[in-house]
């Protein structure tokens, strides 16, 4: 593909959990067979990449998180060929494909494991961090940070499964291998990587104990935005920079000065980074802990993030992916279902940055809730179940476990209302969301007033307004708790968006600047008269019109208003 500077800034991309996604050769999988069938939908959307979380051969302990082959594709999924003809459809359509590139750790399968626990004098006996004796360290997905191995009489470190043996990035040769792995995808035509707990990948020198009551992440000062991060992305940026590919990275709680520092400037290592302050509106730390929803929290985090990366970095903008339970049940309504997921769209679509889609936002799936802890399929939900707040009983933490799993965003799209909601021919690999009947593609797709149609619009909108792409953002009434208003604005133009989080209507007053103006409605979740697309233009001529100054939204509404000043 061709590509210009900061290319990926202007697109938008859709991110596929591919097992879960389409299910294409009949076995119950999602895999890249029912990608390729699905590629004009994707693109229908109007988006122009597509992240793929982890394709590799896992042995699934975290679903694809623990890769046991780098360079090449699990055999449920298809194989490299079938993966070349998705990418060059994909770029026959003009999407970008992103990888997602995790090198903190390897599966515990992974044949360099298997090597270094045989003993320590082989050449890969340094490619994992062992010792003769464990620090404090808490693994974030399993218990303590450290497991013997009986082969090699010595202890490795897993920040996250047990699985999941952390890589030692200090050893060179394992600096080689990552390069060795960028370049077989990038020579394969990948546009960039996705890349996962990169703040993880340098240790403090002698791995010192972290506080000792802190639960999961006590180690985590010792072990993010380490010593040689830096210089350690600074090599893989090199080999990117030669296929002027993509770098996005991901690591818990960035914080605005780490992602500064490797986002921008001569010595920029990677091109955005995933922040995480919007995901904690309902909640401290994990969804496991649970909290009312703030929508002052919310602004808060969107606010701080825009102005503090403005004109020096770029943000990538998120509601949902595999890690997190679905949008519309956290900071939504089920009630409002198709009203509060319209809304999340503009909330933050026209913020400035690239937008990430995860699959089944545009239809605005919701959570799921199974009965039995043992029906979960991810292990951080069952870790979690089992090792905190034993203090209440079953139904209490069942009930956190409801709110918090990252099942709920795992469960198989919903094509159809036909058997297996159009996902398999065959029993899926997960349970579907009961709902799937009324919450499908099909039945979205041509109803003008679905969640869907009105991903589609919004994503038009963006790709072909120069303010909403690279415009001002400003916030208005911060402290109102219910509704949250923002604006963007380059040159004389302006995009005024304003979205309810209430489930009864409320009333706000029209920023100043809009007053006794004639405003054009682009968008609007309930006014029947905005979802024509095609007469939009002759349309809002005619319903320009200048508004009261106090304005009345219905619950969940949002509009999107354009003017010039
Ligand atoms: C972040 C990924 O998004 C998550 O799914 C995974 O469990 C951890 N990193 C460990 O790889
Ligand atoms: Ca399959």
């Amino acid at each position: 593909m061709i590509r210009e500077a900061d290319w990926y800034r202007k697109r938008s991309f859709y991110q596929i959990w591919v097992r879960s996604f389409a299910d294409g050769n009949g076995d119950g999988i999602g895999d890249l067979y029912g990608v390729y069938e699905k590629l004009d939908y994707v693109k229908s959307l109007g988006v122009d990449g597509i992240w793929f979380s982890p394709l590799y051969p896992s042995p699934n302990a975290d679903f694809g998180y623990d890769i046991s082959d780098y360079k090449s594709i699990h055999p449920e999924y298809g194989d490299l060929n079938q993966f070349q003809k998705v990418l060059d459809k994909a770029h026959a359509l003009n999407l970008a494909v992103v990888m997602d590139l995790v090198i903190n750790h390897t599966s515990d399968e992974h044949p360099w494991f298997l090597e270094s626990k045989k003993g320590r004098d082989n050449p890969y006996s340094d490619y994992y961090i062992w010792r003769d004796k464990p620090n404090n360290w808490k693994s974030i997905l399993e218990g303590e940070a450290w497991e013997y191995d009986e082969t090699r009489g010595q202890y490795y470190l897993h920040l996250f499964a047990k699985k999941q043996p952390d890589l030692n990035m200090d050893n060179p040769k394992v600096r080689e291998e990552v390069k060795s792995i960028l370049r077989f995808w990038l020579e394969l035509g990948v546009d960039g990587f996705r890349e996962d707990v990169i703040t993880f990948i340098s240790k403090k020198e002698g791995l010192p104990d972290g506080l000792p009551f802190i639960p999961v992440i006590n180690g985590m000062p010792h072990y993010k935005d380490g010593p040689n991060l830096m210089s350690y992305l600074k090599e893989f940026r090199e080999v990117c920079r030669e296929y002027n590919a993509f770098q996005i990275g991901e690591g818990p709680m960035t914080t605005v000065s780490s992602v500064l520092r490797y986002t921008t400037g001569e010595g920029k290592v990677l091109d955005m980074m995933f922040s995480f302050d919007h995901m904690l509106a309902d909640c401290l730390f994990t969804q496991f802990v649970r909290r009312p929803f703030s929508l002052i929290k919310l602004k808060k985090a969107f606010s701080k993030w825009q102005h503090a990366l403005n004109q020096k970095g770029w943000n990538a903008l998120y509601l949902e992916n595999h890690d997190h339970p679905r949008i519309v049940s956290r900071y939504g309504s089920n009630r409002f279902r198709r009203e509060s997921a319209c809304m999340f769209a503009a909330c933050y679509l026209f913020q400035k940055g690239t937008p990430f889609i995860y699959q089944g936002q545009e239809i605005g799936m919701t959570n799921i809730r199974l009965r039995d802890i043992n029906h979960y399929a991810d292990l951080s939900s069952r870790m979690n179940f089992k090792t905190h707040f034993q203090h209440e009983n079953d139904e209490k933490r069942m009930r956190r476990i409801h709110h918090s799993s990252r099942d709920s965003s795992r469960t198989p799209m919903q094509w159809s209302a036909k058997r297996y909601a159009g996902f398999s021919t065959v029993k899926p690999w997960f349970y579907i969301n009961r709902n799937y009947k009324e919450v499908n593609v099909a039945a979205q797709e041509n109803d003008s007033a679905s969640v869907l149609n009105f991903y589609r619009r919004c994503l038009s909108l963006r790709k072909h307004s120069k303010t909403l792409l690279w415009g001002e953002y400003k916030e208005y009434e911060p402290g109102n708790e219910h509704i949250y208003l923002y604006e963007r604005s380059l040159g004389d133009v302006r995009y005024l968006v304003l979205c309810s989080f209430s489930h009864i209507s409320r009333t706000v007053a029209l920023p100043r600047p809009y007053r006794d103006r004639k405003l054009y409605l682009m968008l609007c979740n309930y006014e029947q008269g905005a979802w024509d697309e095609k007469a939009r233009d002759d349309h809002f001529a005619a319903l320009g019109s200048v508004l009261p100054h106090r304005i009345t939204l219905q619950p969940y509404e949002t509009r999107v208003y354009r003017c010039r000043l």
